[in-house]
């Protein structure tokens, strides 16, 4: 994808008719100077979506949705940026340049061979003879042959036709050999890197094939293998099927994570798609915040053996780096993903990610069982696991969380624990230096739980408080756990359903009463305050993917910081946010 220059896209985006591009998914109705309709994000009834078109912005002051005409088109359809720009660009008869000034992607004949060849594979499962093993491997493991044909899985024969199919195709052996597909013998000759293999299609977020896991369909070793690392394959930077999950994420607010190709394909096959899979390594950082860009949530469901608890619980601790809720789903013991759900189907596996527990929780459980605090000594080998977790955490809120948690469990004082976490950490985690490039936005420690207390204090106030509020903040926004359950409680007029925390939070809440403060003021300032956060992390998650994107994403990434970042600047001057991050707006 060559790069969209800077000019173009302010000339597109000023071009554009926002009102009449947002008016083909939304009834918009004139009110001012502005358009109000139901909002096509949280899908409410009430016209509280607004296009501002002196501003080129739309926001919704429910779930808060917000940004322009190509966010829209992002956020709506799942496309990404510079398919967005392009669509906008189309509709207003503006041309974009094909090659930007840096000329034409040297990688475009990797990007070709590989394609060319998940075709040709593709092709091989389909039609040969050969490949009967391969469709007889398949049938075996209850994958539908026309299913496996519509993902793009292919056979890679044990001859020597691929070979000589590329060759035919006009495809270099160099070429080959830099894609990943063939292998350099020792004499000097090439043979294919994939043979006797169903190839799973590798794709990069953008949907094209970068490469492929071959999984070995009778006898062999090993039992799986990857492209190697190529200029377009980079096994840390890409995640089996998030070109398809990444829509999926989106709307259900939750990603998925396993740890094998067919416990991915399993469950997309039973109509849960948003599910990934890292390519046969441990979780990176880089993968972490691809997630990241996608959902807020993270289930790991990853075997429940020793192994597949101890990949489990790195994983957790580099999505809590990122700030992501993280959950794990335990699975029946001798079970993967794969064999869950063709035994019991997509409402087996929901059963189970029903189930699932903060990550904390699971280990903390996993240690009670094994009676580790039982004892002295036990209660200090306790800790020792669980600090890591906690050091993890980067938001304050689940860090301060997990502290009063583990010093509940552990009968240590929080302070004790608080210093012990603090230590070892130096700020920025301990051993894997892989953790280090990436910038962390400064704490906002102890303002959310106030802002959010402030919510509930106003809820608890009743009417007309309580309405307001609860137009305004979705109860995701309120990320304090037992402030989260009181909310949610109080929304839906439930307080029997508080558990024991939520109840003495809600307890203690009543205790404090507003004494004396002005709810309009209060009101205000909060709901502010929750929204200019949103803005803030947004901004925060940006900043920690432009130091790892690849050359020619970073304009799109820069653009879009700056767009978030002006969003906060005109929405929150009071706040003084701008002057904070000030240096951030120039983005490099
Ligand atoms: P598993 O060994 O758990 O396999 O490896 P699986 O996914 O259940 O595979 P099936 O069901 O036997 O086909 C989990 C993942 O680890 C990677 C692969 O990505 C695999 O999906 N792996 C495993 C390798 O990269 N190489 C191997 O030799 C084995
Ligand atoms: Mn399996």
């Amino acid at each position: 994808m060559s790069l969209i220059p800077d000019d173009v896209i302010e000339q597109i985006r000023d071009a554009a008719d926002i009102v009449g591009i947002i008016g083909e998914h939304v009834e918009l109705k004139r009110t001012g100077s502005d358009y109000r309709g139901p909002c096509p994000f949280h899908g409410g009834a009430h016209r509280n979506f607004a296009v501002i078109p002196k501003k080129g912005m739309f926001y919704c002051f429910v779930c808060h949705e917000a940004g322009d005409v190509f966010t829209f088109f992002m956020k709506k359809l799942g496309m990404d940026y510079p398919t967005a720009v392009r669509e906008v660009a189309r509709r207003v008869g503006v041309t974009i340049p094909e090659r930007g000034p840096t000329g034409p992607d040297p990688r475009e004949p990797l990007f070709t061979a590989v394609a060319t060849a998940a075709d040709w594979f593709a092709r091989q499962l389909r039609d040969t003879a050969a490949a009967e093993v391969a469709r007889q491997y398949l049938t075996a493991r209850h994958v539908e042959l026309e299913q496996a044909y519509q993902l793009g899985l292919g056979y890679a024969p044990k001859d020597r036709s691929f070979l000589d199919a590329m060759k035919g195709l006009g495809l270099r052996d160099e070429v080959l050999l830099e894609a990943g597909l063939v292998v350099k013998r020792d004499d000097g000759t090439v043979g294919s890197r994939f043979r006797g293999r169903l190839l799973f299609p590798i794709h990069d977020v953008r949907a094209r094939v970068v490469g492929f896991g071959g999984r070995i369909v009778d006898e062999g070793e090993p039992k799986y293998l990857n492209s190697p690392d190529t200029p377009i394959f980079h096994k840390g930077k890409l995640l089996y099927n998030l070109h398809v999950a990444k829509h999926a994420m989106r709307k259900a607010e939750r990603a998925i994570l396993v740890e094998g190709y067919f416990d991915v394909l399993r469950p997309v096959l039973a109509g849960i798609e948003e599910v990934v899979a890292p390519l046969g390594t441990g979780l990176t950082p880089e993968q972490a915040q691809l997630i990241k860009r996608h959902a807020p949530h993270v289930i790991l469901l990853y075997d429940s053996d020793d192994a597949g608890l101890r990949a489990t619980f790195r994983a957790g601790d580099e999505l809590l780096r990122e700030r992501l809720r993280v959950s794990v789903a335990t699975l029946p013991p001798g079970e993967d993903p794969d064999t869950l759900v063709s035994a019991r189907g997509a409402t087996g596996l929901e059963a189970v990610l029903k189930d699932a527990v903060d990550v904390l929780e699971r280990k903390i459980q996993i240690l009670e069982r094994k009676g580790f605090f039982g004892s002295l000594p036990g209660r200090r080998r306790a800790l020792d696991r669980l600090l890591p977790t906690i050091r993890a955490a980067s938001d304050p809120i689940t860090r301060e969380l997990y502290i009063s948690r583990v010093s509940e469990v552990a009968g240590i004082r929080k302070d004790v624990l608080e210093r012990e976490a603090g230590t070892r950490e130096g700020g920025r985690g301990t051993g894997s230096p892989s953790t280090q490039p990436v910038p962390r936005p400064s704490s906002p420690v102890l303002l959310p739980s106030s802002a959010e207390k402030s919510l509930l204090l106003l809820v608890l106030e009743g009417e007309p408080w309580k309405a307001r509020v609860l137009e305004a903040v979705d109860p995701e926004e309120i990320e304090f756990p037992p402030y989260r359950a009181v909310f949610e409680a109080l929304a839906e007029d439930a307080p029997e359903r508080l558990d024991e925390t939520a109840a003495r939070a809600c307890e203690l809440l009543k205790a404090e009463g507003l004494a004396g403060r002005a709810p309009d003021e209060l009101f205000e300032r909060a709901v502010n305050w929750i929204e200019a956060r949103r803005l803030e992390r947004e901004i925060a998650k940006l900043d920690g993917l432009i130091p790892l994107a690849a050359p020619e994403e970073q304009p799109e990434l820069l653009a879009e910081k700056r767009r978030v970042f002006d969003a906060l600047r005109v929405k929150y001057p009071r706040y003084k946010i701008a002057a904070r991050r000030g240096r951030g707006a120039s983005g490099t």
